[in-house]
């Protein structure tokens, strides 16, 4: 399946994908010529309030040293991709096209490539027109864009809680409030969210959005039920909101199965976004929405505003690589080797961990969300989990309101099948050590950390 020499080097720091979509939102303190911070923050714009560094972001530093098996990011493994003859690829690519390749191109994206997003598409149901596609800079960019035109500072975003950390930042940068819609292992729960509505509408606030991960969930590793699917788009269009089909990671079932899109059940109330991030390459930042006609039109202006149009040239290697590569076998030959981490994970996980603890079992994706038993502050205790050389992201970075203390995400897409299986060995001799100390002192000391809210390098 892959080729041993290209197996990630432990090494290599491992980037949570998170940090580049949250890279930019930090105001950062420099000073020279221009001032210093204070003066400049003077001048900031409001909504440069919501702009704040993930504690992912900020726990970077410390898990991509090379000696902290890192369980923390969501980068997806290359190891499989076929980079010989790829390059050949791009080579001929450039020399044959590189006028067309190297030029501006349209906001709405390269044509041929739309065609075959469709294609794409059609593996989960969605029948789509190309006209309704738009070509962008990664489905964060989407996200991005679908906030802009329809949130005004204060309307309401529903998503599920926890999620994903970059479309939380997209709505806190629009001053959207997110409120949580509770999950359980079959997903987004019908019943929370109908009461969450009630709950908004009583506070005489305008619902603009349901942001919504259906597959193999970022972070909480659940699939939403098929048959809870048609009932959430009922519910969501009896109340005028429009619904955000969030679906980077649908095509990687580890049994090659897919689930009913929603954007399939109800095209004119949905808005879906896809990536080629997970399953071809994250580097290209080549992602999709799928909109409705006037929709559609609406966010090519807004994304001429934001970048003109998305690179020509990476548009044109994706569109290449899909017709010149077995692009299904490659998905396919990801598929095998998450599941193999997945497997490795939740082995470690039943092997290790004390009682009390709790986990998802994913069918897909790349993550495991983990409960840690009553008591344990994951926030806390991750400067002792990093000194014991294993890093995860904290739950309470997934929710707007600080819930999520003792949940972590795993993730299992980066690391080997080996030190996946001794990160979830030393996460469990931590979480001994701190349940021992809450044993002995009925607290871990730790809760009052303030600060920064991920530890500094000495940690380490
Ligand atoms: C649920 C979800 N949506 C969107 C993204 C952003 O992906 P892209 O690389 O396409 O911008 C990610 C990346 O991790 C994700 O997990």
């Amino acid at each position: 399946m892959s080729d041993h020499s290209n197996q990630p080097d432990s090494n290599q720091p491992e980037q949570p994908a998170e940090q580049a979509s949250n890279e930019s939102q930090a105001p950062v303190a420099r000073t020279g010529s221009m001032g210093n911070l204070d003066t400049h923050s003077e001048r900031y714009a409001e909504r440069t309030a919501g702009m704040t560094a993930s504690e992912i972001r900020a726990l970077f530093a410390v898990a991509s040293r090379p000696e902290v098996v890192s369980l923390a990011g969501g980068m997806p493994n290359l190891a499989a991709l076929p980079l010989d003859s790829l390059s050949e690829e791009v080579a001929r690519l450039v020399s044959e096209q590189g006028q067309t390749a190297l030029q501006y191109g349209s906001a709405h994206g390269v044509p041929e490539l739309r065609e075959q997003i469709c294609e794409v598409m059609a593996l989960e149901g969605i029948s789509a027109h190309p006209d309704d596609v738009m070509v962008t800079v990664g489905s964060q960019m989407a996200l991005d864009l679908v906030t802009r035109i329809f949130c005004d500072p204060g309307d309401v975003v529903l998503a599920e809680g926890p999620s994903y950390v970059g479309a939380m930042g997209a709505f806190a940068t629009y001053q959207a409030d997110v409120v949580h819609v509770a999950m359980d292992e079959h997903g987004l729960r019908p019943d929370a969210l109908r009461q969450a509505i009630d709950e908004v509408h009583r506070q005489g606030k305008k619902i603009k959005l349901l942001y919504t991960i259906p597959n193999f969930h970022n972070p909480a590793g659940v699939t939403l039920a098929p048959e809870r699917r048609p009932e959430i788009l009922e519910i969501c269009s009896r109340n005028g909101i429009l619904v955000l089909e969030d679906n980077p990671y649908g095509l990687l079932g580890f049994e090659g199965q897919t689930y009913p899109s929603l954007q399939a059940q109800d095209p004119e109330n949905v808005v879906y976004l896809g990536s080629f991030s997970k399953i071809f390459a994250s580097g290209m930042r080549v992602g999709w929405v799928l909109a409705p006609h006037a929709v559609r039109e609406k966010l090519v202006l807004a994304a001429e505003s934001a970048t003109l149009c998305p690179p020509t040239l990476n548009q044109m290697i994706v569109s290449r690589y899909l017709s010149t590569h077995d692009w299904l076998g490659q998905i396919k030959a990801f598929r095998e080797q998450y599941r193999e981490r997945r497997d490795a994970m939740l082995g470690a996980l039943e092997q290790y961990m004390p009682e009390g603890c709790e986990w998802t079992h994913p069918e897909g994706g790349f993550f495991v969300w983990f409960t840690a038993p009553e008591g344990v502050d994951a926030k806390a205790m991750l400067p002792r989990a990093v000194t014991q050389r294993v890093a995860y992201a904290s739950g309470t970075g997934f929710y707007r309101d600080q819930l999520g203390s003792r949940q972590m995400r795993l993730s299992f897409c980066y690391p080997t099948p080996e030190r996946i299986r001794e990160g979830v060995r030393r996460l469990a001799n931590t979480l001994n050590e701190e349940m021992e100390l809450l044993r002995t002192f009925g607290s871990t000391g730790q809760r009052d950390i303030s600060g920064p809210q991920a530890p500094s390098p000495d940690t380490a």
